[in-house]
């Protein structure tokens, strides 16, 4: 072999990253500053999956548990809290340098002997408070984005879904769900309300605009709304454009948060991924499933990024071209605001999960203190709760929250 070629092969890997090597769809991500992930269990990061675990730490740099970290599994029997999923895929995000969503803490489905516990208003707020305090205060400063809410808007839009939750406590559990979540998890993670169905414009995603834009307005501390994007082939992203951006407009982060296209083609992939792009309010671009052998759709789906065998689809470079190409301006723009509103900057590949003060709106100074608005946030006692803006961890703790006349 010539010897420059052989001096060459010693060198070049200590030259960093050459550009014409392959890169990654997180290393792309990173770029643009929009976490790439996957929904897993702690059975695939576990144990004998290797070809599994490469592809996911390799090619992805968020996670979220499919359902070990639901209402069910985390809380089997009332004040029996069981956390051994979460850690276990908490641990590989960790070995990683990956971020981690939390899902979820309130939905009306997979939540075991609360559904059909038919407590009092009061009572049903304190297995809320209690639920949300153990499960968060577990993993308090392991998750980067919690899905408070789960699917609590009806289909046809038009208000909220008649869950137990809405019916036992009233149309403002969505308030309380927010407070009592950021009284502990305070400045470590964004607090979102994650839905199906409302990705593009349509009746329900007009519903769940006005019922984020009346939680903001009662400064009820919800920092952003997952679209789950369970979609099919020939998807609509000019809506969901629109869609992302006018939730931007209310300050609002948005998360691709369950994504799979049923018989989805690669134009389809970067079409849903564009959306994201054009809008920097967008920051994590989450599949739910890594392959089509364990999607909740069935195995014989056509619906991820990997085929049932790991091997990826052209939809993957599909991707990872469109993100190299993402606007520089969009994407500086998207870092500061996933980052609080630009206050800090965090090395976004491996963003610490704790959140700076400025609670995620762009630009926007640390609130003094979330006021809380009428009828919202009522705590098991009847009293509304106003709650400080996060500190930075470590400063010295928040105050007690002040109790206000109840309402
Ligand atoms: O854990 C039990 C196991 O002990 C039992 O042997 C087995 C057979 O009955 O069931 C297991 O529970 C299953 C659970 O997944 C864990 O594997 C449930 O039956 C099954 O219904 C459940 O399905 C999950 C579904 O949510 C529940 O509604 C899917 O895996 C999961 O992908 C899906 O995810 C939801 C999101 O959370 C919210 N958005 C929609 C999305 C798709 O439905």
């Amino acid at each position: 072999m010539n010897r420059y070629i052989f001096i060459a092969f010693l060198i070049l890997p200590h030259l960093g990253p050459q550009p014409w090597a392959q890169a990654t769809l997180a290393e792309a991500g990173s770029k643009a500053g929009i976490h790439i992930g996957i929904a897993t269990n702690s059975f695939n990061v576990t144990g004998n999956n290797a070809a599994y675990q490469t592809v996911a730490k390799s090619q992805f740099d968020m996670v979220v548990c499919e359902n070990e970290m639901k209402f069910q599994p985390s809380e089997p029997s009332r004040g029996k809290f069981s956390y051994q999923g979460g850690d276990k895929v908490y641990d590989f995000a960790k070995a990683n340098g990956m971020a981690m969503r939390g899902h979820n803490f309130l939905w009306h489905s997979q939540s075991g002997w609360a559904q059909t516990y038919n407590g009092s208003r009061t009572e049903m707020l304190s297995i809320m408070k209690t639920h949300i305090d153990s499960v968060g205060g577990h993993f308090k400063t392991k998750i980067l984005e919690w899905d408070v809410l789960n699917e609590i808007t009806s289909d046809g839009g038009g208000g909220l879904r008649n869950s137990f939750w809405q019916t036992r406590i009233g149309d403002d559990y969505p308030d309380s769900a927010f407070v009592y979540s950021h009284q502990v998890i305070g400045g470590n993670g964004f607090l979102y309300y994650n839905d199906y169905g409302a990705e593009g414009l349509n009746a329900k995603s007009n519903s769940i605009y006005a019922l984020a834009k009346r939680l903001k307005a009662a400064k009820i501390p919800i920092d952003g709304i997952g679209l789950q994007c369970h979609l099919s082939k020939g998807l609509n992203a000019k809506d969901i454009s629109a869609n992302i951006k006018r939730l931007g407009e209310l300050g609002l982060r948005v998360s691709m948060t369950e994504i799979d296209i049923k018989n989805g083609t690669s134009q389809d992939w970067t079409n849903l991924m564009g959306a994201c792009l054009e809008n920097f309010n967008c920051v994590s671009f989450v599949t739910w499933g890594l392959d089509d052998a364990i999607s909740w759709l069935g195995s014989g789906c056509d619906c991820l990024l990997y085929d049932g065998q790991l091997k990826p689809k052209p939809h993957v470079q599909a991707l990872i071209d469109a993100l190299a190409k993402a606007d520089p301006a969009v994407a500086e723009q998207r870092k500061k605001f996933a980052a609080g509103g630009g206050t800090i900057s965090i090395a976004f590949r491996r963003q610490a999960a704790n959140r700076p003060p400025s609670g995620g709106i762009l630009g926007a100074s640390p609130a003094p203190e979330f006021s809380i608005g009428p009828g919202a946030a009522i705590d098991a006692l009847g009293r509304a709760h106003a709650v400080r803006a996060p500190l930075w961890p470590g400063i010295s703790p928040l105050p007690a929250p002040t109790a206000v006349p109840g309402n």
